[in-house]
């Protein structure tokens, strides 16, 4: 680790600057912005790039064993490229690599042995002593060398979404999951007063779309003696407080178990609500889902589904599944192709089972060959491709509201003048427009429907800003 000292001797100290590598969840991305703002407090910049910066601050996920090997080999090529970097521009190290997230809750140990320049790690569940970390490690940040302090401006990503994330955990343990160990297998809710405060200075500062994050927001309140105040009594205070504030309150993720009528009629009880829920099924089988310990049968789910969509005919819903569970026979795979069939989700992420260390399902018998689990993932996402692009294409000449985020990814549409952005329900709409749009919402009728997006054109040019 090199310390934070000026790189340039002729001149006066010139600021450290940060750059945060993101993998994994949402609740990571809304972590990593909690560091950028520890560091910018601190006196850091932020740099052009993550081989040009002093601090590099690498977020990482542990959910499977494909999104460790991604944060793994992304530090190896990193740490090349550092190194590289600072022999061309012949300037002397300053800063370091500090891991954080789920890796160094699970892995923190190795990688730093592993890795020299990994200065330090803070694990997922301890960020709030990611300060303390940073200067500890740099004591000449809290030093009086720049103390030329801006307020830093809003990353563009930042100035119209934005994720809350109101409590903390997961106590679930299902059995093929590492969040709890990850994350803390205790519960901590953001008390009311906090999220409304947060929210009110979200608001002010122009923020158009809020989701609330949680492991499971569901579970929201349920750790504290909270008189009966859970996830949707916490929504009936936001509809009466910020419900005419132009802004839409998304929330992500919900355990099927946990939603409650309450919960559905409040969202059905104002505009300002998603009608998006993500409920991660996981399995048809009633028993894969038993020894995923779940605490739901597949009845269960499809009555749960049945509910929304008697209450809210325009939700949008969307899961998880996982293939290739131990102990997944053939005839439990068709079963989940049943009930995909049955549900027909809007969308879905399908994951191989990856075997975590430490998990009950770490230990149990798995004699399917990975390459039959690979040919049974291949249909599950053949299956629900047909039905993802079916229900888009029925949507085809309808039209919605979408808040315009930015430029259009893909390089065809930024050059042809498109700009991205998102429903209420979160789907991706591409429609073409400049920067003035960024951050409006415009009434759009869908075009045309791909696999993860749609295309649509404007129908009212005087929609609000
Ligand atoms: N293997 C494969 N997928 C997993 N998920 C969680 N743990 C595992 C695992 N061990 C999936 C679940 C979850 C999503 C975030 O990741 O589907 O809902
Ligand atoms: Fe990955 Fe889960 Fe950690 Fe999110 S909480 S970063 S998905 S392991």
């Amino acid at each position: 680790m090199a310390d934070l000292g000026n790189n340039d001797a002729q001149g006066p100290p010139t600021r450290p600057s940060y750059f945060i590598r993101t993998f994994g969840c949402q609740m990571n991305v809304a972590d990593s912005l909690q560091y950028a703002r520890v560091l910018e407090n601190l006196g850091c910049v932020r740099a052009e790039s993550d081989e040009s910066s002093d601090i590099l601050v690498v977020n990482t996920c542990s959910v499977r064993a494909k999104a460790e090997e991604k944060a793994i080999s992304y530090l190896g090529s990193v740490i090349r490229e550092r190194a590289l970097n600072r022999r061309e521009s012949r300037s002397s190290a300053r800063g370091g690599i500090v891991l954080v997230g789920c890796m160094a809750t699970v892995r923190g140990n190795e990688i730093l042995r592993r890795f020299r320049e990994v200065a330090a790690m803070v694990p997922a569940r301890e960020l709030e002593s990611f300060e303390d970390r940073i200067t500890s490690l740099w004591p000449e940040l809290v030093a009086s060398a720049f103390d030329d302090r801006t307020s830093p401006l809003p990353r563009p990503e930042e100035r119209f979404e934005r994720f809350v994330p109101i409590i903390r955990g997961c106590i679930n343990k299902c059995t093929y999951c590492i969040v709890p160990y990850a994350r803390g297998d205790r519960l901590e809710s953001v008390p009311p007063s906090r999220i409304f405060a947060e929210v009110e200075g979200l608001i002010a500062s122009g923020v158009k779309s809020i989701t609330f994050l949680g492991q499971n927001v569901c579970a929201y309140g349920s750790e504290i003696e909270s008189g009966g105040y859970g996830f949707a009594e916490l929504l009936g205070d936001i509809r009466d407080r910020f419900g005419d504030a132009d802004v839409w309150f998304k929330f992500l993720t919900s355990h099927p178990r946990d939603v409650s009528d309450d919960l559905i009629a409040v969202i059905a009880s104002h505009p300002a609500f998603s009608r998006h829920f993500h409920l991660p099924v996981q399995a048809g089988d009633d028993e894969v889902l038993r020894r995923m310990g779940r605490g739901y049968t597949s009845a269960q789910y499809v009555g749960l589904i049945d509910r929304i969509r008697a209450t809210i005919p325009d939700s949008r819903i969307t899961t998880d599944i996982i293939v290739g569970f131990p102990g997944e026979d053939q005839s439990a795979f068709e079963r989940t192709l049943e009930t995909i069939e049955r549900i027909r989700f809007d969308a879905a992420f399908t994951f191989l089972y990856s075997s975590r260390s430490g998990t009950p399902a770490e230990k149990w018998a798995d004699p399917i060959p990975v390459d039959e689990k690979k040919r049974r993932l291949g249909r599950l996402i053949e299956l629900q491709n047909r039905i993802a692009l079916e229900k888009s294409r029925a949507k085809a000449g309808s039209e919605t509201t979408v808040l315009v985020e930015g430029p259009a990814m893909r390089a065809a549409s930024k050059a042809s003048g498109m700009v991205a952005g998102r429903t209420r329900e979160e789907e991706v709409v591409l429609l073409g427009g400049g920067a003035d749009d960024y951050g409006r919402r415009i009434r759009v009728r869908f075009v045309e429907a791909n696999l993860r997006s749609f295309t649509a054109e404007r129908i009212d040019e005087k929609s609000t800003a």
